[in-house]
């Protein structure tokens, strides 16, 4: 029986080159959305997943970083994270830190590694209260 809470195989990230230095970018990986972050000539991945409050950190489509691009901004109540280790530096959720993506890298080339656990799939709260609405 296959773990659904681990991921199987491989999956390609993205190129160096696909990001500018501090820009983001996110997508969904076995139902589970994570984001990516070029820093430094690195990239920098996490699941989209708040310690504060565990909503996802972003508002805006790719937005994750604050307005001087030096640090993750969750948009709820504005905790900062270093983009390179994911540490809460301030906010509601100070000392706690984002879960990282484990990452592989090859020639440039990005990678999430198989055989890292995945967090729990988010609950669509607002499916959910449609779906509730419809049965009442
Ligand atoms: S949910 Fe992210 S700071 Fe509150």
């Amino acid at each position: 029986m296959t773990d659904t809470n681990i991921l199987q195989s491989e999956v390609p990230l993205c190129e160096l080159n696909d990001l500018q230095e501090q820009q983001a970018t996110e997508m969904v990986v076995e139902q589970r959305q994570l984001f990516a972050v070029r820093y430094n000539d690195c990239v920098y991945a996490y699941w989209n997943i708040c310690p504060h409050m565990g909503s996802p950190l972003n508002w805006v489509p790719n937005q994750f970083l604050d307005i001087n691009k030096e640090s993750i901004q969750c948009a709820l109540h504005g905790a900062l994270f270093e983009i390179k280790t994911g540490q809460c530096t301030m906010g509601p959720c100070y000392g706690d830190a984002l879960q990282p993506v484990k990452l592989r890298c090859d020639k440039h080339q990005y990678f999430i590694t198989a055989g890292q656990p995945l967090p729990p799939i988010p609950v669509n709260l607002r499916a959910q209260a449609l779906a509730d609405l419809d049965r009442e």
